[in-house]
Protein backbone atom coordinates (compact mmCIF):
# COMPACT_ATOMS: atom_id res chain seq x y z
CA UNK A 1 0.00 0.00 0.00
CA UNK A 2 0.74 3.41 -0.24
CA UNK A 3 3.26 5.11 1.89
CA UNK A 4 1.02 7.94 2.56
CA UNK A 5 -2.54 5.86 2.66
CA UNK A 6 -4.12 6.33 5.77
CA UNK A 7 -6.31 3.49 6.90
CA UNK A 8 -9.65 4.72 8.65
CA UNK A 9 -11.03 2.74 10.93
CA UNK A 10 -14.24 3.44 12.12
CA UNK A 11 -15.55 2.43 15.47
CA UNK A 12 -18.71 4.19 16.17
CA UNK A 13 -20.45 0.41 16.05
CA UNK A 14 -18.22 -0.53 18.85
CA UNK A 15 -16.34 1.80 21.28
CA UNK A 16 -19.06 4.96 19.77
CA UNK A 17 -21.91 2.09 20.64
CA UNK A 18 -20.37 2.21 24.19
CA UNK A 19 -21.23 5.47 25.00
CA UNK A 20 -23.93 6.19 27.75
CA UNK A 21 -27.76 5.65 26.84
CA UNK A 22 -26.94 4.08 23.08
CA UNK A 23 -28.38 1.05 22.23
CA UNK A 24 -28.34 0.31 18.79
CA UNK A 25 -30.19 -2.82 17.79
CA UNK A 26 -29.17 -4.94 14.76
CA UNK A 27 -31.07 -3.47 12.00
CA UNK A 28 -29.78 0.21 13.20
CA UNK A 29 -26.61 -1.22 13.25
CA UNK A 30 -27.05 -2.60 10.14
CA UNK A 31 -28.07 0.68 8.12
CA UNK A 32 -24.93 2.84 9.79
CA UNK A 33 -22.17 0.05 8.60
CA UNK A 34 -24.39 0.55 5.08
CA UNK A 35 -23.77 3.83 5.18
CA UNK A 36 -20.09 3.54 6.58
CA UNK A 37 -19.52 1.59 3.73
CA UNK A 38 -20.73 4.24 1.36
CA UNK A 39 -18.64 6.34 2.93
CA UNK A 40 -15.82 4.71 1.69
CA UNK A 41 -14.13 3.58 5.40
CA UNK A 42 -11.21 1.10 5.52
CA UNK A 43 -12.16 -0.73 8.44
CA UNK A 44 -15.63 -1.12 10.01
CA UNK A 45 -15.31 -2.22 13.83
CA UNK A 46 -18.62 -3.18 14.17
CA UNK A 47 -18.49 -4.64 17.98
CA UNK A 48 -18.14 -6.62 20.90
CA UNK A 49 -19.48 -10.30 20.09
CA UNK A 50 -18.96 -11.80 23.42
CA UNK A 51 -20.91 -8.91 25.09
CA UNK A 52 -24.65 -10.12 24.42
CA UNK A 53 -25.98 -12.28 22.14
CA UNK A 54 -27.51 -8.66 20.16
CA UNK A 55 -23.93 -7.61 19.85
CA UNK A 56 -23.18 -11.20 18.40
CA UNK A 57 -26.01 -10.93 15.97
CA UNK A 58 -25.10 -7.92 14.73
CA UNK A 59 -21.25 -8.07 14.11
CA UNK A 60 -22.27 -11.18 11.98
CA UNK A 61 -24.98 -9.69 10.19
CA UNK A 62 -22.71 -6.81 9.39
CA UNK A 63 -20.10 -9.28 8.70
CA UNK A 64 -22.53 -11.10 6.27
CA UNK A 65 -24.24 -8.47 4.43
CA UNK A 66 -22.04 -5.57 4.32
CA UNK A 67 -19.22 -5.32 1.79
CA UNK A 68 -15.87 -3.40 0.93
CA UNK A 69 -14.36 -2.50 4.43
CA UNK A 70 -13.00 -4.68 6.54
CA UNK A 71 -15.51 -5.96 9.06
CA UNK A 72 -13.58 -6.69 13.02
CA UNK A 73 -15.05 -7.83 16.15
CA UNK A 74 -13.16 -7.01 19.49
CA UNK A 75 -12.15 -10.01 21.82
CA UNK A 76 -10.40 -9.40 25.33
CA UNK A 77 -7.37 -11.50 25.53
CA UNK A 78 -9.42 -14.49 26.39
CA UNK A 79 -10.40 -18.01 24.13
CA UNK A 80 -14.01 -17.57 24.76
CA UNK A 81 -13.64 -13.93 23.15
CA UNK A 82 -11.63 -15.01 20.53
CA UNK A 83 -13.53 -17.45 19.22
CA UNK A 84 -17.21 -16.08 19.65
CA UNK A 85 -15.36 -12.98 17.75
CA UNK A 86 -14.03 -15.35 15.03
CA UNK A 87 -17.52 -16.42 14.95
CA UNK A 88 -18.90 -13.57 14.33
CA UNK A 89 -16.80 -12.13 11.74
CA UNK A 90 -16.57 -15.80 9.38
CA UNK A 91 -18.45 -14.68 7.06
CA UNK A 92 -16.94 -11.11 5.96
CA UNK A 93 -15.36 -10.62 2.75
CA UNK A 94 -12.27 -9.32 4.75
CA UNK A 95 -12.46 -10.57 8.61
CA UNK A 96 -10.44 -9.00 11.79
CA UNK A 97 -10.08 -9.82 15.24
CA UNK A 98 -8.95 -6.90 17.43
CA UNK A 99 -7.94 -8.81 20.64
CA UNK A 100 -6.41 -6.30 23.65
CA UNK A 101 -4.77 -6.41 27.11
CA UNK A 102 -4.06 -3.63 29.45
CA UNK A 103 -0.06 -2.77 29.71
CA UNK A 104 -0.17 -0.33 32.37
CA UNK A 105 0.68 -1.74 35.69
CA UNK A 106 -2.75 0.93 37.19
CA UNK A 107 -4.69 -1.91 34.97
CA UNK A 108 -2.72 -4.58 35.40
CA UNK A 109 -2.58 -4.36 39.20
CA UNK A 110 -5.80 -2.67 39.89
CA UNK A 111 -8.08 -3.93 37.30
CA UNK A 112 -6.74 -7.67 35.72
CA UNK A 113 -5.04 -8.15 39.03
CA UNK A 114 -2.25 -9.53 37.40
CA UNK A 115 1.40 -9.15 36.68
CA UNK A 116 3.84 -8.33 33.97
CA UNK A 117 4.34 -11.92 33.31
CA UNK A 118 0.82 -12.79 33.17
CA UNK A 119 -0.36 -10.31 30.40
CA UNK A 120 2.95 -11.07 28.46
CA UNK A 121 1.37 -14.67 27.76
CA UNK A 122 -1.54 -13.84 27.52
CA UNK A 123 -1.18 -11.33 24.55
CA UNK A 124 1.00 -13.78 22.97
CA UNK A 125 -2.00 -16.65 23.80
CA UNK A 126 -4.35 -14.41 21.99
CA UNK A 127 -2.76 -13.36 19.11
CA UNK A 128 -1.71 -16.92 18.21
CA UNK A 129 -5.70 -17.95 18.93
CA UNK A 130 -6.69 -15.21 17.17
CA UNK A 131 -4.61 -15.97 14.14
CA UNK A 132 -5.50 -19.63 14.09
CA UNK A 133 -9.23 -18.43 12.54
CA UNK A 134 -8.26 -15.14 10.48
CA UNK A 135 -5.01 -13.89 8.65
CA UNK A 136 -5.97 -10.30 9.74
CA UNK A 137 -4.83 -10.04 13.68
CA UNK A 138 -5.07 -6.13 15.44
CA UNK A 139 -3.48 -5.95 18.85
CA UNK A 140 -3.89 -3.05 21.66
CA UNK A 141 -2.26 -2.70 24.67
CA UNK A 142 -4.96 -1.04 26.19
CA UNK A 143 -4.00 1.88 28.80
CA UNK A 144 -0.70 2.36 26.94
CA UNK A 145 0.22 5.71 26.93
CA UNK A 146 0.34 4.89 31.05
CA UNK A 147 2.39 1.96 30.50
CA UNK A 148 5.91 1.59 30.92
CA UNK A 149 7.19 2.16 27.09
CA UNK A 150 10.05 -1.13 27.84
CA UNK A 151 6.94 -3.66 29.38
CA UNK A 152 4.72 -2.33 26.45
CA UNK A 153 7.41 -3.20 23.41
CA UNK A 154 8.12 -6.66 25.36
CA UNK A 155 4.28 -7.28 24.75
CA UNK A 156 4.39 -5.94 21.39
CA UNK A 157 7.25 -7.81 20.53
CA UNK A 158 5.28 -11.32 21.30
CA UNK A 159 2.42 -9.85 18.99
CA UNK A 160 4.45 -9.46 16.22
CA UNK A 161 6.30 -12.78 16.88
CA UNK A 162 2.77 -14.15 16.88
CA UNK A 163 2.01 -12.70 13.56
CA UNK A 164 -0.18 -9.50 14.14
CA UNK A 165 -1.06 -7.62 11.40
CA UNK A 166 -1.78 -4.30 12.89
CA UNK A 167 -0.55 -2.74 16.21
CA UNK A 168 -2.90 -0.25 17.93
CA UNK A 169 -2.20 2.20 20.46
CA UNK A 170 -4.80 2.88 22.77
CA UNK A 171 -4.67 6.75 24.44
CA UNK A 172 -6.86 4.68 26.26
CA UNK A 173 -8.13 7.68 29.32
CA UNK A 174 -7.16 10.50 26.49
CA UNK A 175 -4.40 11.71 29.31
CA UNK A 176 -1.61 12.16 26.30
CA UNK A 177 -0.75 15.51 24.84
CA UNK A 178 0.33 15.15 21.19
CA UNK A 179 4.20 15.79 21.47
CA UNK A 180 3.96 12.85 24.69
CA UNK A 181 2.15 10.45 22.32
CA UNK A 182 4.29 10.93 19.34
CA UNK A 183 7.35 10.64 21.36
CA UNK A 184 5.72 7.41 22.58
CA UNK A 185 5.43 5.84 18.93
CA UNK A 186 8.55 7.04 18.36
CA UNK A 187 9.84 5.13 20.87
CA UNK A 188 8.04 2.13 20.01
CA UNK A 189 9.62 2.40 16.68
CA UNK A 190 13.24 2.32 18.25
CA UNK A 191 12.45 -0.56 20.47
CA UNK A 192 10.54 -2.59 17.99
CA UNK A 193 11.73 -2.75 14.71
CA UNK A 194 9.20 -5.12 13.41
CA UNK A 195 6.33 -2.26 13.75
CA UNK A 196 7.73 -0.85 10.30
CA UNK A 197 6.15 -3.73 9.05
CA UNK A 198 3.16 -4.14 9.71
CA UNK A 199 0.57 -1.17 10.25
CA UNK A 200 1.08 0.79 13.20
CA UNK A 201 -2.58 2.21 14.15
CA UNK A 202 -3.79 5.26 16.76
CA UNK A 203 -6.75 5.43 19.07
CA UNK A 204 -7.48 8.40 21.24
CA UNK A 205 -9.95 9.60 24.07
CA UNK A 206 -11.17 13.19 23.95
CA UNK A 207 -11.23 13.68 27.61
CA UNK A 208 -8.14 16.19 27.40
CA UNK A 209 -10.18 17.56 24.14
CA UNK A 210 -6.80 15.80 22.46
CA UNK A 211 -8.17 13.12 20.67
CA UNK A 212 -7.83 14.33 17.10
CA UNK A 213 -4.78 16.23 17.97
CA UNK A 214 -3.26 13.57 18.96
CA UNK A 215 -4.32 10.84 16.79
CA UNK A 216 -2.49 13.22 13.81
CA UNK A 217 0.60 13.42 15.96
CA UNK A 218 0.62 9.81 15.79
CA UNK A 219 0.31 9.86 12.20
CA UNK A 220 3.08 12.41 11.88
CA UNK A 221 5.05 9.41 13.68
CA UNK A 222 4.43 7.06 11.02
CA UNK A 223 1.37 5.57 12.10
CA UNK A 224 -1.09 4.95 9.26
CA UNK A 225 -4.38 3.99 10.81
CA UNK A 226 -6.68 5.82 12.87
CA UNK A 227 -9.22 4.44 14.95
CA UNK A 228 -12.14 7.22 15.07
CA UNK A 229 -15.94 7.15 15.33
CA UNK A 230 -18.55 9.16 13.37
CA UNK A 231 -19.26 12.96 15.93
CA UNK A 232 -16.60 11.66 17.68
CA UNK A 233 -18.86 9.82 20.14
CA UNK A 234 -17.36 6.72 22.16
CA UNK A 235 -16.96 6.07 25.87
CA UNK A 236 -16.87 9.09 28.52
CA UNK A 237 -15.98 12.15 26.01
CA UNK A 238 -15.64 10.24 23.15
CA UNK A 239 -13.18 9.09 20.65
CA UNK A 240 -11.58 11.14 17.90
CA UNK A 241 -14.08 12.36 15.69
CA UNK A 242 -13.63 10.68 11.83
CA UNK A 243 -14.91 13.95 10.42
CA UNK A 244 -12.45 15.77 11.50
CA UNK A 245 -9.25 13.54 11.12
CA UNK A 246 -10.70 12.88 7.52
CA UNK A 247 -11.37 16.59 6.60
CA UNK A 248 -8.00 17.62 8.48
CA UNK A 249 -6.06 15.33 5.52
CA UNK A 250 -8.29 16.88 2.80
CA UNK A 251 -8.24 20.18 3.76
CA UNK A 252 -4.80 20.73 4.55
CA UNK A 253 -3.47 17.96 1.83
CA UNK A 254 -0.70 19.74 0.21
CA UNK A 255 1.09 20.44 3.69
CA UNK A 256 0.11 17.18 5.42
CA UNK A 257 0.79 14.38 2.43
CA UNK A 258 -0.82 11.72 3.43
CA UNK A 259 -4.72 11.14 2.33
CA UNK A 260 -7.17 8.20 2.78
CA UNK A 261 -10.47 6.67 0.58
CA UNK A 262 -13.29 8.65 2.13
CA UNK A 263 -15.42 9.66 -0.01
CA UNK A 264 -15.99 13.73 2.04
CA UNK A 265 -19.88 14.26 0.28
CA UNK A 266 -20.84 11.41 2.39
CA UNK A 267 -20.18 12.97 5.58
CA UNK A 268 -22.60 15.22 6.62
CA UNK A 269 -25.68 12.51 5.72
CA UNK A 270 -23.68 9.83 7.95
CA UNK A 271 -23.45 12.33 10.90
CA UNK A 272 -26.74 12.79 10.80
CA UNK A 273 -27.70 8.94 10.34
CA UNK A 274 -25.62 8.33 13.33
CA UNK A 275 -26.93 11.54 15.50
CA UNK A 276 -30.37 10.32 14.74
CA UNK A 277 -29.76 6.66 15.77
CA UNK A 278 -27.64 7.28 18.98
CA UNK A 279 -29.95 9.90 19.63
CA UNK A 280 -26.57 11.53 20.12
CA UNK A 281 -27.29 15.79 19.36
CA UNK A 282 -24.16 17.03 17.49
CA UNK A 283 -23.72 20.21 18.72
CA UNK A 284 -23.99 23.34 16.55
CA UNK A 285 -20.40 24.53 16.03
CA UNK A 286 -19.13 21.03 15.89
CA UNK A 287 -16.37 21.30 13.43
CA UNK A 288 -17.46 19.99 10.17
CA UNK A 289 -20.92 18.75 10.49
CA UNK A 290 -22.52 21.10 13.59
CA UNK A 291 -25.08 23.11 12.34
CA UNK A 292 -23.55 25.81 11.97
CA UNK A 293 -19.61 24.62 10.97
CA UNK A 294 -20.56 26.39 7.55
CA UNK A 295 -22.43 29.48 8.84
CA UNK A 296 -21.26 33.03 8.92
CA UNK A 297 -22.72 35.19 11.47
CA UNK A 298 -20.81 38.20 11.72
CA UNK A 299 -21.60 41.12 8.77
CA UNK A 300 -17.80 41.33 8.16
CA UNK A 301 -17.56 37.78 7.26
CA UNK A 302 -20.94 37.57 5.50
CA UNK A 303 -19.28 40.64 3.36
CA UNK A 304 -16.10 38.72 3.03
CA UNK A 305 -17.18 35.73 1.83
CA UNK A 306 -20.07 36.80 -0.37
CA UNK A 307 -17.26 39.09 -2.04
CA UNK A 308 -14.46 35.59 -2.02
CA UNK A 309 -15.63 32.75 -0.34
CA UNK A 310 -12.06 32.03 0.83
CA UNK A 311 -11.71 35.10 2.97
CA UNK A 312 -13.22 33.21 5.62
CA UNK A 313 -14.00 29.57 4.62
CA UNK A 314 -11.12 27.31 4.65
CA UNK A 315 -13.40 24.13 3.13
CA UNK A 316 -16.92 24.03 1.08
CA UNK A 317 -19.90 23.31 2.30
CA UNK A 318 -20.56 20.93 -0.85
CA UNK A 319 -17.46 18.88 0.05
CA UNK A 320 -18.86 17.18 3.12
CA UNK A 321 -22.61 16.80 1.04
CA UNK A 322 -23.97 19.58 3.56
CA UNK A 323 -25.89 20.83 0.70
CA UNK A 324 -26.94 17.84 -0.94
CA UNK A 325 -29.43 17.69 1.82
CA UNK A 326 -31.75 19.95 0.30
CA UNK A 327 -31.06 19.32 -2.83
CA UNK A 328 -33.87 16.74 -3.56
CA UNK A 329 -36.96 17.79 -2.98
CA UNK A 330 -40.71 16.15 -3.34
CA UNK A 331 -44.57 17.58 -2.70
CA UNK A 332 -47.48 16.36 -2.75
CA UNK A 333 -47.97 15.55 -6.40
CA UNK A 334 -44.82 13.09 -6.15
CA UNK A 335 -45.74 9.74 -6.33
CA UNK A 336 -44.24 6.70 -5.26
CA UNK A 337 -42.01 6.20 -8.26
CA UNK A 338 -40.44 9.86 -7.43
CA UNK A 339 -40.51 8.36 -3.66
CA UNK A 340 -38.31 5.14 -4.87
CA UNK A 341 -36.02 7.29 -6.96
CA UNK A 342 -35.21 9.99 -4.06
CA UNK A 343 -35.07 7.27 -1.16
CA UNK A 344 -32.67 4.99 -3.91
CA UNK A 345 -30.24 8.54 -3.98
CA UNK A 346 -30.21 8.56 -0.50
CA UNK A 347 -28.94 4.82 -0.45
CA UNK A 348 -31.75 3.24 0.87
CA UNK A 349 -33.03 0.82 -0.66
CA UNK A 350 -37.01 0.45 -0.40
CA UNK A 351 -39.61 -1.97 -1.83
CA UNK A 352 -43.00 -3.73 -1.19
CA UNK A 353 -44.60 -3.18 1.97
CA UNK A 354 -41.51 -0.83 3.47
CA UNK A 355 -42.28 1.69 0.64
CA UNK A 356 -46.30 0.93 1.01
CA UNK A 357 -45.50 2.51 4.51
CA UNK A 358 -43.23 4.75 3.56
CA UNK A 359 -45.61 6.49 0.93
CA UNK A 360 -48.31 6.29 3.25
CA UNK A 361 -46.14 8.43 5.91
CA UNK A 362 -44.84 10.84 3.05
CA UNK A 363 -48.00 11.63 1.87
CA UNK A 364 -49.68 12.33 5.64
CA UNK A 365 -46.35 14.64 5.65
CA UNK A 366 -46.07 16.20 2.34
CA UNK A 367 -49.94 16.96 2.93
CA UNK A 368 -48.37 19.62 6.18
CA UNK A 369 -45.53 20.55 4.50
CA UNK A 370 -44.97 22.66 0.71
CA UNK A 371 -41.71 20.75 0.55
CA UNK A 372 -40.45 17.11 1.34
CA UNK A 373 -36.68 17.59 1.08
CA UNK A 374 -33.72 15.08 1.62
CA UNK A 375 -33.14 15.86 5.09
CA UNK A 376 -37.17 14.88 5.52
CA UNK A 377 -36.76 11.53 3.52
CA UNK A 378 -33.54 10.42 5.82
CA UNK A 379 -35.43 11.09 8.89
CA UNK A 380 -38.47 9.48 7.78
CA UNK A 381 -36.78 6.67 6.97
CA UNK A 382 -34.52 6.11 9.87
CA UNK A 383 -37.93 6.76 11.99
CA UNK A 384 -39.46 3.79 10.01
CA UNK A 385 -36.79 1.45 10.86
CA UNK A 386 -36.76 2.40 14.96
CA UNK A 387 -40.68 1.14 14.75
CA UNK A 388 -39.77 -2.25 13.26
CA UNK A 389 -38.12 -3.43 15.80
CA UNK A 390 -39.81 -1.52 18.70
CA UNK A 391 -41.43 -3.71 21.26
CA UNK A 392 -44.11 -1.64 22.61
CA UNK A 393 -46.00 1.11 19.94
CA UNK A 394 -47.83 3.64 20.19
CA UNK A 395 -52.02 3.49 18.99
CA UNK A 396 -53.14 6.92 19.68
CA UNK A 397 -53.11 9.70 22.30
CA UNK A 398 -54.70 12.55 23.68
CA UNK A 399 -53.14 16.06 25.35
CA UNK A 400 -55.27 18.42 26.80
CA UNK A 401 -52.95 21.42 27.29
CA UNK A 402 -53.80 24.58 29.09
CA UNK A 403 -52.10 27.74 30.92
CA UNK A 404 -55.23 27.85 33.25
CA UNK A 405 -55.47 23.98 34.37
CA UNK A 406 -52.61 21.26 34.55
CA UNK A 407 -52.02 19.55 31.32
CA UNK A 408 -53.76 15.87 30.72
CA UNK A 409 -52.89 12.81 28.74
CA UNK A 410 -54.53 9.89 27.83
CA UNK A 411 -52.67 7.13 25.77
CA UNK A 412 -52.81 3.66 24.44
CA UNK A 413 -50.12 1.58 24.04
CA UNK A 414 -49.72 -1.93 21.88
CA UNK A 415 -47.77 -4.21 24.17
CA UNK A 416 -45.48 -6.96 22.59
CA UNK A 417 -48.36 -9.55 22.91
CA UNK A 418 -50.74 -7.39 21.17
CA UNK A 419 -52.63 -6.03 23.68
CA UNK A 420 -53.56 -2.97 23.58
CA UNK A 421 -53.24 -0.96 27.35
CA UNK A 422 -54.44 2.71 28.16
CA UNK A 423 -52.95 4.68 30.90
CA UNK A 424 -53.76 8.44 31.81
CA UNK A 425 -51.99 11.51 34.15
CA UNK A 426 -51.99 14.88 34.83
CA UNK A 427 -48.73 16.19 34.34
CA UNK A 428 -46.38 19.43 35.02
CA UNK A 429 -46.50 20.05 31.22
CA UNK A 430 -48.00 18.10 28.17
CA UNK A 431 -44.50 16.21 27.72
CA UNK A 432 -44.39 15.25 31.07
CA UNK A 433 -48.16 14.48 31.35
CA UNK A 434 -47.46 12.03 27.83
CA UNK A 435 -44.48 10.55 29.39
CA UNK A 436 -46.31 9.60 32.40
CA UNK A 437 -49.38 8.19 30.93
CA UNK A 438 -47.03 5.64 28.96
CA UNK A 439 -45.60 4.85 32.14
CA UNK A 440 -49.05 3.80 33.72
CA UNK A 441 -50.38 2.18 30.62
CA UNK A 442 -47.34 -0.44 30.52
CA UNK A 443 -47.28 -0.27 34.44
CA UNK A 444 -43.27 1.09 34.65
CA UNK A 445 -41.62 2.66 36.45
CA UNK A 446 -39.60 4.33 33.52
CA UNK A 447 -37.53 7.63 35.04
CA UNK A 448 -36.71 10.06 31.92
CA UNK A 449 -33.04 11.32 32.23
CA UNK A 450 -32.84 13.26 28.78
CA UNK A 451 -34.91 15.07 26.56
CA UNK A 452 -34.58 16.71 23.23
CA UNK A 453 -36.86 18.29 21.03
CA UNK A 454 -35.62 19.85 17.37
CA UNK A 455 -36.44 20.32 14.17
CA UNK A 456 -34.88 18.10 10.91
CA UNK A 457 -35.38 21.10 9.06
CA UNK A 458 -36.04 24.66 8.92
CA UNK A 459 -38.83 26.51 8.48
CA UNK A 460 -42.54 26.57 9.96
CA UNK A 461 -43.66 23.57 9.14
CA UNK A 462 -40.82 21.45 9.43
CA UNK A 463 -41.13 18.14 11.28
CA UNK A 464 -40.08 17.46 14.78
CA UNK A 465 -37.22 14.92 15.88
CA UNK A 466 -37.69 14.12 19.65
CA UNK A 467 -34.52 12.23 21.83
CA UNK A 468 -35.53 10.17 24.97
CA UNK A 469 -33.01 8.75 27.28
CA UNK A 470 -34.71 7.12 30.33
CA UNK A 471 -33.83 4.19 32.80
CA UNK A 472 -35.98 1.03 33.64
CA UNK A 473 -34.60 -1.09 36.58
CA UNK A 474 -31.11 0.27 36.05
CA UNK A 475 -30.95 0.13 32.79
CA UNK A 476 -30.77 2.97 30.76
CA UNK A 477 -32.21 3.19 27.13
CA UNK A 478 -32.36 6.30 24.27
CA UNK A 479 -35.25 5.99 21.73
CA UNK A 480 -36.31 9.10 18.87
CA UNK A 481 -39.47 9.91 16.82
CA UNK A 482 -40.41 11.67 13.84
CA UNK A 483 -43.60 13.80 13.54
CA UNK A 484 -45.15 16.85 12.44
CA UNK A 485 -46.53 17.04 15.56
CA UNK A 486 -43.47 17.49 18.60
CA UNK A 487 -45.79 15.96 21.39
CA UNK A 488 -46.29 12.74 19.46
CA UNK A 489 -42.49 12.56 18.43
CA UNK A 490 -42.04 12.83 22.28
CA UNK A 491 -44.14 9.84 22.46
CA UNK A 492 -42.83 8.16 19.84
CA UNK A 493 -39.34 8.29 21.36
CA UNK A 494 -40.17 7.80 25.10
CA UNK A 495 -41.98 4.53 23.78
CA UNK A 496 -38.78 3.28 21.95
CA UNK A 497 -36.47 4.00 24.52
CA UNK A 498 -38.88 2.02 26.57
CA UNK A 499 -38.79 -0.82 24.25
CA UNK A 500 -35.11 -0.49 24.34
CA UNK A 501 -34.80 -0.56 28.31
CA UNK A 502 -36.56 -3.13 28.51
CA UNK A 503 -34.75 -5.33 26.23
CA UNK A 504 -31.49 -4.31 28.14
CA UNK A 505 -32.86 -5.33 31.42
CA UNK A 506 -33.69 -8.93 29.68
CA UNK A 507 -30.40 -9.38 29.02
CA UNK A 508 -29.20 -8.40 32.43
CA UNK A 509 -32.09 -10.38 33.71
CA UNK A 510 -30.95 -13.52 31.93
CA UNK A 511 -26.86 -12.52 32.61
CA UNK A 512 -27.74 -12.65 36.24
CA UNK A 513 -29.29 -15.98 35.96
CA UNK A 514 -25.62 -16.58 35.11
CA UNK A 515 -27.02 -18.21 31.35
CA UNK A 516 -23.86 -16.37 29.50
CA UNK A 517 -20.72 -13.94 30.50
CA UNK A 518 -21.82 -10.71 32.11
CA UNK A 519 -22.38 -7.54 29.79
CA UNK A 520 -18.82 -6.30 29.13
CA UNK A 521 -17.61 -3.06 28.91
CA UNK A 522 -13.84 -3.18 27.39
CA UNK A 523 -12.95 0.55 28.03
CA UNK A 524 -12.48 2.26 31.34
O1 LIG B 1 -9.76 2.80 24.45
C1 LIG B 1 -9.31 1.66 24.35
O2 LIG B 1 -8.27 1.30 24.92
C2 LIG B 1 -10.07 0.70 23.55
C3 LIG B 1 -9.41 -0.61 23.26
C4 LIG B 1 -10.35 -1.74 23.36
C5 LIG B 1 -8.73 -0.52 21.92
O3 LIG B 1 -11.14 1.00 23.10
ZN1 LIG C 1 -11.43 3.21 23.17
Amino acid sequence: MDDNRVIIFDTTLRDGEQSPGISLNTVEKLEIAHQLARLGVDVIEAGFPIASPGDFDAVRSIAREVHGPVIAGLARAHSADIERAAEAVRDAERPRIHTFISTSDIHIKHQLQSTREDVLGQARAAVAHAKSFVDDVEFSPMDATRADVEFTAEVLVAALEEGATTINIPDTVGYAMPIEYAAFLTRLYELVPGLRDIVLSVHCHDDLGLAVANSFAGLQAGARQVECAINGIGERAGNASLEEIVMLLHTRAEDVGMECGVVTREIARTSRLVSRLTGYVVQPNKAIVGRNAFAHESGIHQDGVLKERSTYEIMAAGTVGVDDANSLVLGKHSGRHALKAALEELGFTVSGQALNTAFKRFKDIADKKKQVTAMDLEALVTDELRSDVASYSLEWFDVEASSRRPPHATVAIRTPDGEVVQGNFTGDGPVDAIFRAINAAVRREARLRDFHIGSVTAGQDALGEASVVLEVAGQSAAGQGVSTDIIEAAALAYVRALSNAERKVAVAAEAAEGDREPELTPTP
